[in-house]
């Protein structure tokens, strides 16, 4: 058997290399328009970094696991084509702002209606608002050549930086079909698949549109309660009540549990948002402005919380950050990537430029020209920022350190040293409750980050 999957993305990649490494009687090609991507996959410098990712792709590549720019070939040979190209929030016209710009996914279904001589079943791998099947649908119908594609939503779960896990363990594989006896047939394929390596009591099958809404609603769900531990940490700090012993202390009810309550600078990536605002737009699409206005607020306080978080840092720095250096330790939206989409670094570093700080950046992942890029910048129109190679180079002089990404390396960081390098009165922030607190109050120099006594 032979499959493609299109869009070579933090998606396709990994989740298309579990496939070749757990089947290798199937050939899976990841097919790209993007000749840089395709290129550097085909090279020992992925162009993802992901913990784990490496060893999984040179176990395959070459021998079962192909990365190609040839898009027609591989639609014309495969049995079962995955869509997973990027379904961001569309940046004009109608919808602009909220709803899922989907004329990626829909190039690729013309694409394949186009291209096709025998019947397909087609996987929407990416996140699309419920119902995308139904065009994806009637696109493949359009041309008559006869043929009968079936179209199978099987979103994905897995969260950067830990990809290769969530793709080798997943606490469930969701596949929607079409109720019918050949919708039953072609998920039961792409069930078969997964069967090679997971249980099958993980194997949940539904609806086509059960399947497309579910993971638009887990996302929305896991951005939420970031939104309401981030909520009570304002009220902690009011209080001296300590927001970590409070998401201890709940998260220890097995209702609530445990994960995905570590109070933060504001959640960031590229899905949280897009995937929120895209419900939002459904949900007004639907008239239903109630169940809009609910989603919405879990946005709203997250740029609360990213506002906050420079309020703080101006305010303990008697209000002015003007040529002060301050270091950002972190610019990725989580460790273990070096994926900066949407990361509150880049708003938080956008308010202190405006504020006139020079910034000394360093992230052990992250690329000077995504960072730039992220923010609109160029290297002409950066002058205020120094790209450093090291943690403690970015906090030499400064007078402000500002760790914005949880990386395991800033934990064990010498900052007695580092503290004697800097200016004073030195301020200290950790936006991601990282490090041993006491210890670093014990030399004397935290200030108080967000959510902290
Ligand atoms: P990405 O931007 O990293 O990759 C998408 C790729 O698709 C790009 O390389 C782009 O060049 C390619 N592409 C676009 N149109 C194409 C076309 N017509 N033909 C061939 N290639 C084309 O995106 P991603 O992060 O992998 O996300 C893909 C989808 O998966 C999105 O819908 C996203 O919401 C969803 N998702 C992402 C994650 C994540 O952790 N990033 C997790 C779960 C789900
Ligand atoms: C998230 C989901 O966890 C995945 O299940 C989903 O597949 C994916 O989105 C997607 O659809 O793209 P991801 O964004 O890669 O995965 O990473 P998360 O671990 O969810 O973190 C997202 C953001 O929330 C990060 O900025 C992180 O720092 C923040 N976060 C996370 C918190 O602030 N507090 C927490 O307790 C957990």
């Amino acid at each position: 058997m032979k499959i493609c999957c299109i869009g070579a993305g933090y998606v396709g990649g990994p989740t298309m290399a579990m496939i070749a490494e757990k089947c290798p009687n199937i050939e899976v090609c990841v097919v790209d328009i993007n000749q840089e991507r395709i290129d550097a996959w085909n090279s020992e410098k992925l162009p993802i970094y992901e913990p784990g990712l490496d060893a999984l792709v040179a176990k395959s590549r070459g021998k079962n696991l192909f990365f190609s720019t040839e898009v027609d070939q591989n639609i014309k040979e495969s049995e079962i084509i995955f869509i997973s190209v990027n379904t961001p929030t569309k940046e004009y016209g109608s919808g602009l702002g909220q709803a899922a710009d989907l004329r990626f996914v829909e190039s690729c279904a013309r694409r394949i209606s186009e291209i096709s001589e025998d019947n397909k079943i087609i996987v929407e791998k990416s996140t699309v608002p419920v119902r995308t099947a139904e065009m994806v649908q009637s696109i493949l119908k359009s041309t008559s050549k006869g043929l009968h594609h079936q179209v199978v939503s099987n979103p994905e779960f897995l969260a950067e930086g830990t990809a290769v896990q969530d793709l080798l363990c997943p606490d469930r594989v969701l596949i929607g079909g079409e109720d019918s006896t050949e919708g039953n047939v072609a998920v039961g394929k792409i069930a078969e698949i997964y069967a090679k390596w997971v249980s099958k009591d993980r194997i949940i099958t539904t609806n086509l549109w059960s399947s497309e809404l579910s993971k638009l609603t887990a996302n929305a769900f896991l951005a939420q309660r970031i939104s309401s531990i981030n909520a009570i940490s304002a009220l902690c700090e009011e209080t001296e009540a300590n927001v970590d012993e409070v998401a201890a202390a709940i998260g220890a009810d097995s209702r609530i549990g445990s994960k995905f309550l570590k109070s933060s600078i504001g959640f960031g990536g590229s899905c949280f948002q897009k995937d929120i605002l895209n419900l939002c737009y459904l949900c007004r699409y639907f008239r239903l402005p109630e169940v809009a206005k609910y989603w919405e607020q879990v946005i709203v306080i997250n740029e609360y919380q990213k506002e906050r978080f420079v309020t703080r840092i101006l305010d303990s720095m008697y209000n002015t950050v003007s040529a002060k250096k301050i270091a950002i330790l972190g610019f990725a939206f989580k460790k273990d990537t070096n994926d900066a989409r949407e990361s509150p670094a880049i708003g938080i570093c956008k308010r202190l430029l405006e504020e006139k700080a020079e910034l000394a950046i360093y992230d052990p992942q992250v690329p000077k020209e995504s960072v730039l890029s992220s923010m609109g910048l160029t290297e002409d129109t950066a002058e205020s920022i120094v790209f450093c190679e090291t943690a403690p180079e970015a906090c030499c002089h400064s007078h402000c350190i500002l760790i914005l990404t949880e990386w395991e390396e800033f934990r064990n960081l010498d900052y007695e040293s580092i503290y004697k390098k800097m200016k004073k009165p030195a301020i200290f922030f950790d936006g991601r409750n990282l490090l041993d607190l006491n210890e670093l109050r014990s030399i004397g120099f935290i200030a108080k980050g967000i959510g902290k006594a």
